[in-house]
């Protein structure tokens, strides 16, 4: 064995943020390489989580990332809520915000880490950039439905969610058509459009909008009675939940969790689908998608890019190429600074070919 392999000899991994078809494959990959290099793995469980309370870390077994390449979901457990430097902690009767970061870093040395890998979206990233400034040496991978993640073409469990979610729309256009009605279905995606974009697309839907083009609700109405003029007596529009009015601002909701009020995302479909309905005398009904677009088996494509992900953060480490992230720039996987990846949102260009496509093809983004 190279003298550098040497060195390393056991490492974390953990999922955070929310889940996506994909993790698993990523996890068996990690897992199976590290194995033949002969490294121990600890598998930490529900994000950071895993390395504040000692239960919930445990020592993984080649028969623990055995059979789970296409199940969906993580087995590691994974949580949106725990971010170590800002941690929700009863006292009393009542919680208190508390950085609690430096119980990682001391949990970290005690458990023997000689790296770890997260895998995570923005949110769980810039965790681990934090952590990275403490000293952890961390290997990151990209994972969000969104795929919103800066410095790779594209992120694992964003063609899954975009399958299911064009699924979704061929299912729409039957019964859309079957009752001459408007359908409006808003999709995941957070400040990004690339879901709706895509599957709305793929869909065939007359009318897509995103956060990158906010919408005038009047263009809106004149797709839709172009296409009722037309003799198409029905109508799709695709929104993302973080779509908004030209001057307005995205549409939200509150959610107690923990203690704490959070601010989700949501209710734009409600809303264009009420104004379509006013204006047009159409009627229209709305959907949210939701947490199906998470579920569920990965697609091939997931499956491969989260094989190709997890097998190159191993590599990374087995290189004490620390503090990066794997990334895809096609044709090869290769890593940039995690520093660099958190730096910014990729959000979909509004010059992309796709956009162009769209439009020359007469759909309509609401402009
Ligand atoms: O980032 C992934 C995502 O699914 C977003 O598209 C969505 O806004 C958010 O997470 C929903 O999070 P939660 O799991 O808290 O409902």
């Amino acid at each position: 064995m190279e003298r550098v392999n040497r060195k390393i000899k056991r490492i974390g991994i953990l999922t955070g943020g929310g889940d996506c078809p994909g993790l698993n494959a990523v996890i068996r990959a990690a897992g199976k390489a590290a194995f033949r290099l002969g490294w121990e793995i600890i598998g930490l469980m529900n994000g950071f989580d895993g390395l504040l309370f000692k239960h919930l870390a445990k020592k993984l077994h080649p028969s623990n990332v055995s059979g789970i390449l296409n199940v969906g979901g993580t087995i590691l457990g994974s949580t949106n809520r725990g971010n170590p430097f800002s941690y929700p902690v009863k006292i009393g009767r009542g919680v208190v915000i508390k950085d609690i970061s430096d119980k990682v870093v001391k949990r970290y040395h005690e458990l023997g880490l000689d790296a770890l890998i997260v895998i995570g979206g923005d949110g769980t990233l810039k965790i681990a950039n934090d952590f990275i400034k403490k000293g952890l040496k961390i290997v990151g991978i990209p994972k969000t439905i969104d795929n919103d993640i800066n410095g790779t073409v594209i992120t694992f469990g964003y063609d899954s969610a975009v399958s299911t979610a064009t699924d979704a729309i061929d299912k729409l256009h039957t019964t859309a058509e079957s009752h001459q009605r408007t359908m409006v279905v808003e999709v995941m995606g957070r400040y990004a459009g690339w879901i709706a974009l895509n599957s709305g697309v793929a869909g065939g839907a007359d009318i897509i909008l995103i956060p990158e083009i906010p919408f005038d609700i009047d263009a809106v109405c004149e797709k839709v009675m172009e296409r009722y003029n037309s003799k198409k007596n029905f109508c799709i529009v695709v929104v993302a939940e973080g779509a908004a009015k030209k001057g307005g601002k995205m549409f939200t909701k509150n959610h107690d969790s923990k203690g704490r009020t959070e601010v989700l995302l949501g209710g734009v479909a409600e809303f264009v689908a009420s104004e379509i309905s006013r204006i047009t005398g159409k009627e229209t009904r709305s959907l949210v998608l939701g947490h199906l677009q998470r579920g569920g088996h990965p697609t091939t494509f997931d499956r491969l890019l989260g094989t190709r992900y997890g097998a190159k953060s191993v590599e990374l480490i087995k290189d004490k190429k620390f503090g990066c992230m794997v990334s895809s720039l096609p044709p090869d996987i290769t890593c940039i600074p995690i520093s660099e990846a958190v730096s910014k949102l990729k959000l979909v260009p509004i010059n992309s070919d796709t956009i162009v496509a769209a439009k020359l093809i007469g759909i309509s983004f609401g402009e």
